[in-house]
């Protein structure tokens, strides 16, 4: 017993040789949300047994680490920074707890100022039944919880992430906080990224194969909003107003032609980023995914 707690402390000292360690290293840095490590191959990761959870925080802050998983018996330290398919991922077993320290969105999420840690998945379109188990859990889709966060979010969408880019540049060389490629604006005749990462409209600027086309990926987004018995709906259950031009809605909407509506792009009614009811079955729009706040 003795013995396996000097060999413990012998091998936190070489890991660790200053890094003052108590709890509230722990509460203060460290926030719990659902992982999953059981599948990290040894390259990823540094494990080593420790029944503390606090030498396992501190030595996942030493490490420059942001995501640690201990079971009360073993600590495995996360040493990739992207951390897809081990955080958000429901642990296998109960035992183990996962710990991620700030910043708190991580890309493919950024944080959006008033609204949270948000995704733009651009990248894959779909209908609105295929969005809706689409975000990677614990993430859903995003929904308005104001009409102020509905006037924001339009407002980010048109004036932040898809207006004109700077000198027209856009592709990998510029690119958004959350990791995409810097885009350009989906209206107008320059809205394709060309192999140059220049914005333009030629059916070379638009059709070669890592031109994105941003008139087709950035023009709509599905969210948590749906028309259910008759009724316009959010998630969480408030009753959106059947009435033209309304917040969220945009001048000519809703039509009430459809049970899906979509944030659409709609410059020739000056409306930009506003509401529109759309085709659920459509297949062609992008997704907007909300990673809850953490506890
Ligand atoms: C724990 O560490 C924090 C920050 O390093 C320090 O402010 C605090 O006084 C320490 N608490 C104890 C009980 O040592
Ligand atoms: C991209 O667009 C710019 C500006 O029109 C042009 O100079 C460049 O040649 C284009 N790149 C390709 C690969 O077509
Ligand atoms: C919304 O209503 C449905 C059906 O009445 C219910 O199952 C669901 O839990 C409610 N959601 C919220 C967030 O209250
Ligand atoms: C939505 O798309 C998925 C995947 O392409 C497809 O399997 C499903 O049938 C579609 N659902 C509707 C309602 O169109
Ligand atoms: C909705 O779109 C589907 C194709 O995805 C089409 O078959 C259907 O007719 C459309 N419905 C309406 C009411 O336009």
């Amino acid at each position: 017993m003795w013995l396996k707690v000097l060999t413990l402390a012998c091998v936190v000292n070489t890991l660790l040789p200053s890094m003052a360690v108590n709890s509230s290293l722990v509460d203060n840095l460290w926030k719990i949300v659902p992982g999953d490590v059981s599948s990290a191959p040894a390259t990823d990761k540094l494990q080593f047994t420790s029944p503390s959870l606090v030498v396992c925080a501190a030595q996942a802050t030493a490490a420059q680490s942001s995501f640690f998983c201990h079971d009360k018996v073993t600590c495995v330290i996360i040493t990739k920074s992207i951390l897809t398919g081990y955080l958000g991922v429901p642990s296998a077993s109960l035992e183990w707890k996962c710990y991620l320290t700030g910043p708190w969105c991580r890309p493919p999420f950024m944080q959006v100022r008033d609204l949270g840690c948000l995704q733009f998945d651009i990248n894959n379109l779909m209908n609105f039944s295929a969005a809706r188990t689409s975000c990677p859990p614990p993430a859903t889709l995003w929904y308005p919880k104001s009409d102020q966060q509905a006037a924001t979010i339009a407002d980010y969408l048109t004036n932040q992430r898809y207006p004109a880019p700077a000198g027209g540049v856009c592709g990998s060389s510029v690119p958004l906080p959350d990791g995409y490629p810097g885009p350009c604006r989906p209206t107008g005749t320059a809205t394709c990224c060309n192999a140059t990462g220049v914005c333009g409209g030629t059916t070379a600027d638009c059709t070669c194969p890592t031109c994105i086309n941003y008139r087709t990926v950035a023009k709509a987004f599905w969210t948590g909003f749906q028309r259910k018995a008759g009724v316009w709906t959010y998630d969480d259950n408030r009753t959106v107003m059947d009435t033209l031009g309304v917040a969220p809605w945009g001048p000519i909407d809703p039509k009430n032609t459809y049970d899906c509506a979509a944030i659409f792009f709609a410059p020739a009614y000056n409306t930009y980023y506003q509401y529109s009811d759309v085709n659920c079955t459509a297949s062609s729009y992008a997704s907007i995914c909300l990673w809850p706040e953490l506890a």
